[in-house]
């Protein structure tokens, strides 16, 4: 489903004209459509409804930590998975309960660890065993009782991109399985920790099923495992990966394809099952509006020079992600142009030998397909400012982040008193 659409020759985003809002707000900017993002969390849930008997959906906030979106999906029956004292503050201040926000992380400080013990949060998922110490301490401090999971690592290979595999055994994530047992007994003995669940993430952008096949198998068999041990879980977080289509060709496993794995593997060991998907909520709901700046004609190629640039959307420069990109205005006469970036890096490239009618500067493009790892991987680079974000419901619009100002960039930095 899509609420990105053209009318009248022009594209809109549900009932707004992308047009119409840029005319008011500077370009790059992000748009949303809360009715898209609605549809995916619904598709969701609504797969694991008829597959389970209990369940949680964490959003993970990595994906796209605009508070709006956080809301909406939060009002649904979210809660979040977060990977930094900065994502529990902003899930909380989102309006997140507590006890729906599960805590990732391989590196999660002391003052990090600290927060979610003094908040009570619903999990934490230990990555290693040094962790845990420290956990235990930090609880024993605060006296408190906290529940943990161990993150297992399936060592399990998802065929996705090389930089964004997680659950290979040469990763940093998590705890090798077989290393598991050992953990939970010595958890068992700890004074302030409560091992009640166990966590798996396989990968990210998975697009069959194999991979979350195998790796549940291994989770089965630890938690069964365990309970001979005499350690009865409650909960299996069964991590995010759910990937989604950014082309035509690419033919990612339905959710009901994915539950049904999921059922299948976990459902029957009486266990809460905790998700946490991040992309296949909000990459569908987002589109990167920019401008044309300039079109260069070279003698090898022709260029589309857009006001947006890597800083604003980093996936196609560091994972070779493709992402769609149309005109907003729509003409059936094409040319091919390679989509650039401002940038003063050869990476800063949307897109290579894209059909887009003749551009001309000032003319407006949206690069699909990114509500997920899109502004939320924003940067400053080449001293630009974090874009801003707009979300389209029906025929009205919002500005739920304005772009950051040159005062505000220029106001953190401080001379040193020797210059
Ligand atoms: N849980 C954990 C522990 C994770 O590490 C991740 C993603 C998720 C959940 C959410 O995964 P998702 O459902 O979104 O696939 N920046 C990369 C993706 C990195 C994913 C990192 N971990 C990209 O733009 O493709």
């Amino acid at each position: 489903m899509t609420s990105f659409h053209y009318q009248n020759g022009s594209l809109y985003a549900e009932g707004v004209s992308i047009e119409e809002i840029a005319r008011t707000v500077p370009t790059p900017f992000y748009v949303y459509s809360e009715q898209t993002l609605r549809f995916q969390m619904q598709s969701f849930a609504g797969a694991a409804q008829n597959r389970l008997t209990s369940f949680l959906v964490c959003f993970a906030v990595k994906s796209n930590a605009n508070p709006a979106i956080i809301k909406i999906l939060s009002s649904m029956g979210a809660g979040a998975d977060i990977v930094s004292e900065g994502e529990l503050l902003l899930a909380l201040s989102a309006g997140v309960p507590a006890d729906r926000i599960v805590f990732s992380g391989v590196g999660k400080t002391r003052e990090a660890l600290a927060l979610a013990v003094e908040r009570g949060i619903k999990q934490i998922n230990l990555e290693s065993e040094e962790e845990a110490i420290l956990l235990n301490e930090i609880a024993r401090q605060a006296g408190r009782q906290i529940r943990v999971a161990v993150r297992v690592n399936p060592d399990v290979d998802a065929h996705t991109h090389h930089k964004i595999t997680t659950g290979k055994k040469e990763n940093k994530f998590g705890v090798a399985w077989q290393e598991a047992r050992p953990l939970y007994q010595r958890l068992m003995k700890s004074e302030n920790l409560i091992p009640v669940g166990i966590d798996v993430h396989v990968g990210s952008q998975l697009l069959d099923t194999e991979p979350f096949a195998q790796a549940f198998d291994r989770t089965a068999e630890i938690v069964k495992a365990l309970k001979a041990d005499g350690v009865e879980l409650k909960t299996i977080d069964v991590g995010g990966g759910l990937g989604v289509a950014y082309q035509e060709t690419d033919r990612p496993c339905s959710p009901d394809d994915y539950m049904a794995v999921v059922a299948e593997k976990l459902g029957g060991l009486g266990c809460e099952i905790v998700f946490e998907p991040g992309r296949f909520l909000t990459a569908p709901a987002g589109v990167l509006v920019s401008r044309v700046v300039r079109v260069k004609h070279t003698a090898a190629k022709d260029f589309v020079v857009l006001d947006a640039g890597m800083n604003d959307l980093i996936r196609p420069a560091i994972y070779d992600a493709y992402h769609g990109i149309k005109a907003v205005r729509e003409s059936s006469e094409q040319r091919l142009f390679d989509v650039v970036g401002p940038i003063c890096e050869s990476s800063d490239v949307f897109g290579k030998e894209r059909a887009l009618p003749i551009m001309q500067p000032d003319e407006l493009v949206v690069l699909e397909t990114t509500g997920a790892y899109g502004s939320s991987m924003g940067s400053n680079y080449n001293f630009r400012p974090f874009c801003a974000e707009i979300l389209v419901n029906k025929n009205r619009f919002a500005m739920i982040r304005q772009r950051q100002t040159f005062e505000e960039m220029l106001s953190l930095n401080r001379p040193a008193p020797w210059l």
